[in-house]
């Protein structure tokens, strides 16, 4: 597996320092008093990419915070966004987030298709704000303009050149979700 990588973009070392960093922030952030009382948020983790990074930034929130997940429409085992992303009817939230204050946590945004359509429905549900943490961001792709609710606010870990990524939590083909750093796979494995 670790043979078809080709270089590795952020070691283990350096995720873990940042995703400290986000979670102080965030800390620090829905602990003040910006953001209306009861601010504790609820964060809702894009299955299956940002699992990794749920885990690792929950337990740097020191906040009394519920996690849930929720699944959206799949690239499958291509590396080819899908512009019309649905949310699953077989995996869906199990809180309620009506007049909460919503983080949804995703390993990465590309063009912007899977964070507008799980924007719109955390607001459909009646989440009083919906705020973004990412860890990564690759702006080159982006297609789709994503509005944040309320007082929601944008975290972003790194920004992404535009390769294609793999590693914590990030796969192609359902493989190399488990690398603990984020790489960019040999040309040769995904056009092959
Ligand atoms: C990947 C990634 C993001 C999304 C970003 O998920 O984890 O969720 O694509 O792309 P976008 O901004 O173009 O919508 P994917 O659909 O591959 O599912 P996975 O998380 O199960 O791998
Ligand atoms: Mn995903
Ligand atoms: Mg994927």
């Amino acid at each position: 597996m670790e043979d078809n990588i080709e270089k590795i973009l952020w070691t283990e070392n350096e995720i873990s320092e940042r995703v400290t960093e986000l979670g102080s922030q965030i800390t620090r952030d829905f602990k003040s008093e910006t953001v209306a009382a009861a601010a504790a948020p609820a964060i809702v983790g894009v299955a299956t990419g940002a699992f990794v990074f749920v885990a690792d930034l929950v337990r740097k929130i020191h906040l009394p915070i519920p996690v849930d997940f929720i699944r959206v429409g799949s690239y499958g085992s291509g590396t080819i966004s899908n512009a019309h992303p649905t949310i699953s009817s077989s995996f869906q939230l199990k809180l309620d987030i009506r007049g909460l204050h919503v983080i949804l946590v995703e390993d990465i945004v590309d063009t912007g298709n899977t964070l507008s359509c799980l924007i719109d429905y955390m607001k459909s549900k009646g989440a009083s704000s919906v705020s973004v943490c990412t860890l990564l961001d690759k702006p080159a792709r982006r297609k789709v303009h994503f509005e944040l609710v309320g007082e929601g606010k944008y975290y972003c870990g790194f920004e992404c050149p535009d390769y294609f990524v793999v590693g914590y939590g990030m796969d192609f083909g359902e493989i190399y979700r488990n690398l603990p750093y984020v790489g960019v796979l040999k040309p040769e494995i995904y056009k092959s």
